[in-house]
């Protein structure tokens, strides 16, 4: 045990701990120079299942998602082999009893297969740079049950190796493979020794290479992972499609994730820190090291800062042989920065840098980040971060990147948020899996609040082959991982354990399974509450009582209400918010999932209907032939509610903490209600990232005190010249006059629980659309919205001129097809060829059309309603100026220049 106590004053320019001493610790990028190969060798596959699965009968694909989970299916094993037994031991430092932990077998499957020996000539397998993702380059699956998946190929066996240059100096070293993410039930051989792998394919995982390694010589790495078809709601990828590492460390070692650190008592003018060290000794001698923890302030962009501000005194310990201790100790520090979601607060991070001696040797140092901040829920009032209520305006997000698929980019991610932080969202939900770790350091440093989860399902099934399979074997090691990983980031206030699960259904053997997972959530990271995500559970059923914190999908705004769903056999339940702060007056209430609102950019349907939230169906908002529904923004899935109803729900319940919107983005799947599409229509933003109308409405209750105003639908109908064509007007002003080429169409109040102004009854003539609003009185903001004529041109604008030229930096180029005067074309579908000169490769094209079935990787593509997105990065190490052309047949080309530089 050690102890300390120091304070910011008194450390001001001391120099850390062993400092001027490197550390053999070394975290080493191989995310290039791999081979990738699909399929097994011929009469491979049997052998090499991890375990045995159903046969799938019927497609899952398309099945209502409130539908209910089943029961899984009894599997009787066969006579043939399978590796579970070899994989297992993979994740026994997350099984907290030593009796249930498994011995690896004696054998070594796999090894008179062709692909995992080392003399194996893969030089005519493709060259792959990771992340990979196989599927995202198609081609779409355009008929069959497929949609839900998102119509590419995702499923199936994937092989891919590298070999791996291994000084002879790194003799003696600890070295791992540690992979951020593998789709799926991955399988790892070094030199023909089955060494381990991981089934769930959203985890961080690591299997040690040690034993088989060897330093100076040849080493072979060759992975397999084998994708199952019916696995998922939504497109999960395939590959290895997060960054993958080899960690090196002296044998005595800080353990994977092994620091944790909490901040319990917080104030404007000091905080207590406290840091647990995890050391693992994997050899047969007992050690005392030495271990001292300074930290540092991190500047905005993530620097360090030069002077130390508290430090942790020296603790000396002992590890015995082939065990793990953990040192803990405590310091404080004054005038802390506090790390809070701006606007009002400032994310401010520290990094605790841990030096471990041996001998008066260095022997590992290990960094990790961290914020100082208290969290309080509050059951009637919500969420307090540093002691300042801070509602929920949160959106939920998939893995996937859109066009990129779900091989991870930074930029890309980043992307995303900014998007989301600029319409005035301050939370996320990772929705329904553990993230990239990147994109925790990205909320981290933007300072959104996060919801972590971990599971789509236990032990009842959604789909056929989905983590049900798995859950019995891999709950606990699948769980602690994710919470060792993620429990030092500052963003993350709560932990889900799962969502819409079947065990809602199952009285108390569900409320069992939600208690042992919360445990776990109290044993690993006792400072956050847990949360399960209910769409049907009941406040008097047993479930919800397992569960720290209230999540409710839907339930809270009331599932199916109107008369049209009455007699059905889906949920349907009256408003749950009362209900459960009743039931639950010390528990907090968060709206997990809101909304479900669909809609497909720029596309307006006539007639518009009456209603601020209705189902859509055929002529009521949606358009089955050519699969778009009406961006009016007034309609939702069956089970759901449009942005307006959500709004008056939760302003009618303020002691709900706030909302997670389904969802930021489009994502890849889960076309509802067009599955014969190949993505959502449920983003604010669409898949390409063009902001849907809805993104002004969130935006106006977001962002109050921004002034702005946003008119839909666009101006540019010759067929309607003379009918009744509806304008609603998104505004954060409380007062907005309407005027149709100067006429006035009359100025509009909103009433309490009202969220946009509609004019219903304006009749379309081609000319100007504009809007004056107020606020108390004065005025607030304005827009306008012309006429288009005739396509004419194009006009390329890049999100950022300037990138690394690093092959991982983006740009993202909008293209507008415009008229002579440069107003979009809004209904504008042109075909648009790209052609890229310089030192820059065109890595995507989208136009964000649920419906569109052009690869993504094209270089040409028809625009959807006026837009395209081309993304472009720069080669690595060729720093130059990198052009874009865009040609369109008829119209007048451009082109764009970039410039990459070097690091
Ligand atoms: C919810 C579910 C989400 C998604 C959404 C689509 O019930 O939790 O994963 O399926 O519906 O509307």
């Amino acid at each position: 045990m050690f102890s300390l106590s120091a304070t910011a004053s008194l450390l001001c320019a001391l120099v850390p701990a062993g400092a001027s001493e490197t550390s053999p610790r070394e975290r080493v990028s191989i995310n290039a120079g791999w081979r990738f190969q699909m399929g097994d060798p011929e009469g491979a596959s049997a052998g090499l299942m991890y375990d045995v699965r159903p046969d799938v009968k019927e497609s899952a694909d398309g099945k209502v998602a409130d539908a209910k989970p089943e029961e899984a299916e009894q599997l009787h094993k066969q006579a043939q082999p399978v590796l579970k037994p070899w994989i297992l031991p993979t994740g026994n430092a997350f099984i907290k009893d030593p009796a249930r932990r498994f011995e690896r077998p004696p054998g070594n499957p796999g090894s008179d297969v062709a692909y995992v020996r080392s003399r194996f000539d893969d030089s005519r397998w493709e060259k792959v740079t990771l992340p990979h993702d196989w599927a995202i380059r198609g081609p779409f699956l355009t008929t069959g049950p497929y949609g839900g998946m998102g119509r590419l190929p995702s499923w199936g066996i994937g092989w891919y190796r590298k070999k791996l240059d291994i000084p002879a100096s790194d003799a003696g070293k600890s070295i791992f493979l540690d992979i951020d993410g593998a789709m799926s039930y991955t399988t790892v051989w070094l030199n023909g020794t089955l060494i381990g792998g991981w089934p769930y394919g959203y985890n961080s995982w690591r299997v040690d290479l040690t034993p088989h390694i060897v330093p100076g010589g040849v080493n072979q790495l060759a992975i397999r992972l084998d994708n199952p078809p019916e696995s998922a709601r939504w497109y999960p990828g395939g590959g290895l499609y997060r960054n993958v590492w080899l960690t090196k460390t002296h044998a005595v070692h800080i353990a994977q994730w092994g620091t944790h650190i909490t901040t319990p008592e917080v104030s404007a003018s000091s905080a207590t820190i406290e840091l647990g060290v995890t050391i693992d000794n994997p050899s047969d001698r007992a050690s005392t090291v030495e271990v001292a923890t300074d930290v540092y302030a991190l500047d905005a962009e993530g620097r360090r800062e030069r002077n130390v501000v508290a430090r942790f005194a020296s603790a000396r310990t002992s590890i015995p042989a082939n065990a793990s201790s953990t040192v803990r100790g405590s310091a404080k520090l004054d005038k802390p920065r506090l790390w809070g979601p701006p606007p009002e607060q400032q994310p401010n991070r520290y990094a605790a840098i841990t030096t471990m001696s041996l001998d008066g040797k260095v022997i590992d140092r290990y960094e990790t980040r961290f914020g100082i901040r208290s969290l309080r829920f509050d059951p009637d009032k919500g969420i307090f971060v540093n002691g300042r209520h801070v509602p929920l305006r949160g959106v939920n997000n998939h893995h996937d990147l859109g066009s990129l698929g779900a091989a991870f980019n930074e930029r890309a991610a980043e992307r995303q948020l900014e998007m989301l932080i600029e319409m005035g969202a301050n939370a996320i939900r990772m929705a329904h899996n553990p993230p990239a770790p990147e994109l925790l350091e990205l909320t981290d440093r933007f300072g959104l609040l996060v919801v972590d989860e971990v599971f789509d399902s236990w032990e009842r099934k959604k789909t056929p082959l989905d983590f049900h399979l798995i859950f019995k074997d891999w709950h606990e090691q699948d769980l602690r991982s994710m919470l060792r990983r993620d429990r030092n980031h500052p963003s993350i206030i709560l932990w889900s354990v799962g969502n819409e699960v079947g065990e809602q259904y199952t009285g108390d053997e569900g409320a069992a399974i939600a208690k042992r997972l919360s445990d776990i959530v109290r044993e690993e990271s006792p400072d956050r509450p847990s949360t399960a995500a209910m769409n049907w559970a009941k406040p008097q059923m047993p479930l919800p009582a397992a569960i720290d914190v209230i999540s409710l999908n839907y339930q809270g705004e009331g599932i199916r209400q109107a008369p049209e769903f009455e007699g059905t056999d889906r949920i349907r339940t009256p408003p749950q918010y009362p209900a459960f702060h009743a039931k639950f007056p010390d528990k907090s209430i968060v709206s997990s999932e809101t909304a479900s609102a669909l809609s497909s950019r720029g596309t307006y349907l006539f007639p518009v209907s009456k209603e601020i939230s209705a189902p859509v169906r055929e002529g009521r908002g949606g358009d089955s032939a050519n699969g778009h529904v009406s961006a009016y923004e007034l309609h939702a899935v069956d089970f759901g509610s449009t942005a307006d109803k959500v709004f008056a729900s939760l302003d009618g319940h303020p002691f709900v903490a706030g909302e997670f919107v389904w969802t930021g983005w489009d994502y890849l799947g889960e076309p509802t209600p067009y599955y014969t599409a190949r993505s959502s229509y449920s983003g604010i933003i669409d898949l390409a990232g063009f902001r849907k109308d809805r993104f002004y409405l969130y935006q106006a209750r977001w962002r109050p005190d921004l002034p702005m105003a946003h008119i839909l639908p666009h101006w540019s109908w010759p067929e309607r010249v003379g009918q009744v064509t509806p304008v609603h007007v998104f505004s954060s002003g409380d007062e907005a006059e309407l005027f149709i080429n100067g006429k006035s169409q009359g100025r509009k109040k909103r009433a309490p629980f009202e969220y946009r102004f509609r004019w219903d009854d304006t009749i379309y003539e081609p000319g100007e659309v504009k809007v004056a609003t107020y606020r108390n009185g004065k005025a607030w903001a304005t827009a306008a919205t012309k006429t288009a004529s005739a396509p004419a041109g194009l006009d390329l604008v890049a999100d950022r001129a300037r990138l690394r030229a690093d092959g991982l930096d983006l740009s993202f180029i909008t293209v507008r097809i415009v008229d002579g005067n440069g107003v979009t074309a809004p209904r504008a579908n042109n075909r648009i060829k790209f052609r890229i000169d310089g030192p820059g490769e065109i890595v995507a094209t989208d136009n964000g059309d649920p419906t569109s079935f052009e690869s993504f990787q094209s270089t040409e593509r028809a625009a959807f309603n006026g837009l395209c997105l081309v993304i472009v990065r720069g080669q690595p190490g060729k720093a130059g100026k990198v052009t874009l052309r865009a040609e369109s047949s008829s119209l007048q080309g451009d082109a764009i220049t970039l410039q990459t530089v070097r690091d």
